[in-house]
């Protein structure tokens, strides 16, 4: 059986949130499947195009491959491994900016708002940014690219990236498709439902980190912001609520009206306790392991250096291919 090919990656940035569990983290798991192989990195390349602290960007690369295997990354059906030690990404990267134009890049709605909010920073990396994860898809040959709603112009860039190469010197990628899951882009904050969840929101509040203890997710749940009409119903006018019995189904299973039907009549307290509860249960299993994993520093390593020598050996023949197509193999005859 041929096995299609996964692939994602995740910046080490920071917390990560509910929002990222459900739009990322638990699909990737999920998408191991029996027809499919899958590669999973964490982006800490990527990472650096905004500025970061040397000792806190290695703990936590580290960090976040932990969580990734807590999380369910199965090492013997993926390719868990860190961005920066396969070296063809930085190769290929090289050779696709030269067949990518500014205009392109200038077309990012990302670029765009990160150099507002990095104004002292908007250095070359942010804006080719998105070559960079274009070498992250194509060098492994990969057909679905799981992400967010946020990173599809990028999965399109890739695209449009693969098939321009593709024309010019002859069939060396796969082009991608994104996969974009229905639910998991709309978790909303609980302090304003009408903003996505983010970790860089300055009021924790306002996010569950993946890592928060279980009191701590249900204070925050039973803080969230709901509204004066105690109304259990879908509905754009009433965010918070809307948003609590969305996170609901997602961590029962339930639909959206089995969710109404169970709490219908019943003040916002309950379903706030109900909703921690479907979480808590989901998270603390990821939490224990998580925890067990970063004191297992060995088989943390070996995993990682498996994982990159299996990523290193399908990107090299990528790359090895691109560089003959392109006339930079320059072997003397
Ligand atoms: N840019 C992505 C993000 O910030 C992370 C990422 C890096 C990625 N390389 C990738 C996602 C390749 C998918 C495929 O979320």
């Amino acid at each position: 059986m041929e096995k299609k090919t996964v692939l994602s990656g995740i910046q080490p940035s920071g917390i990560l949130t509910l929002g990222n569990y459900v739009g990322a983290l638990r699909n990737w798991s999920l998408l191991q499947q029996d027809d499919r192989f899958c590669y999973y990195c964490v982006a800490n390349l990527h990472a650096i195009t905004v500025k970061q602290d040397a000792e806190a960007l290695n703990r936590r690369t580290l960090e976040a491959a932990a969580l990734l295997l807590a999380c369910g990354i199965d090492p013997k059906r993926s390719a868990l491994f860190i961005q920066s030690h396969v070296k063809e990404h930085t190769e290929l990267a090289w050779v696709l900016n030269c067949g990518t134009y500014i205009g392109e890049l200038n077309r990012m709605t990302q670029f765009k708002d990160k150099s507002q909010r990095h104004a002292d920073n908007i250095n070359a990396g942010l804006f080719t940014y998105p070559v960079l994860m274009a070498a992250d898809i194509l060098l492994y040959q990969a057909s679905y690219i799981p992400v967010g709603k946020d990173q599809k112009q990028h999965v399109e860039l890739a695209r449009d990236i693969a098939i321009r190469f593709n024309k010019n010197y002859g069939d060396a990628f796969i082009v991608p498709e994104p996969i974009i899951p229905k639910l998991g882009g709309k978790i909303m904050s609980l302090t304003d439902p009408t903003k996505k969840m983010s970790k860089s929101d300055p009021n924790p509040n306002s996010y569950i980190a993946i890592t928060d203890e279980p009191s701590v997710i249900l204070k925050k749940f039973k803080r969230a912001v709901t509204d004066s009409e105690g109304i259990i119903a879908y509905d754009p006018e009433r965010p918070g609520v809307t948003n609590l019995l969305s996170i609901y189904c997602t961590f029962t299973g339930k639909t959206p009206e089995e969710a109404v039907a169970e709490f219908a009549g019943q003040g916002y307290g309950k379903l706030k306790t109900a909703v921690a509860d479907a979480v808590i249960a989901e998270l603390e299993p990821i939490q224990n392991e998580y925890k067990r994993l970063l004191d297992e520093k060995t088989y943390l390593k070996s995993v990682l250096d498996d994982g990159a020598a299996q990523a290193r050996s399908t990107a090299r023949k990528t790359v090895d291919d691109v560089l003959r197509r392109v006339g930079l193999d320059a072997t003397v005859m």
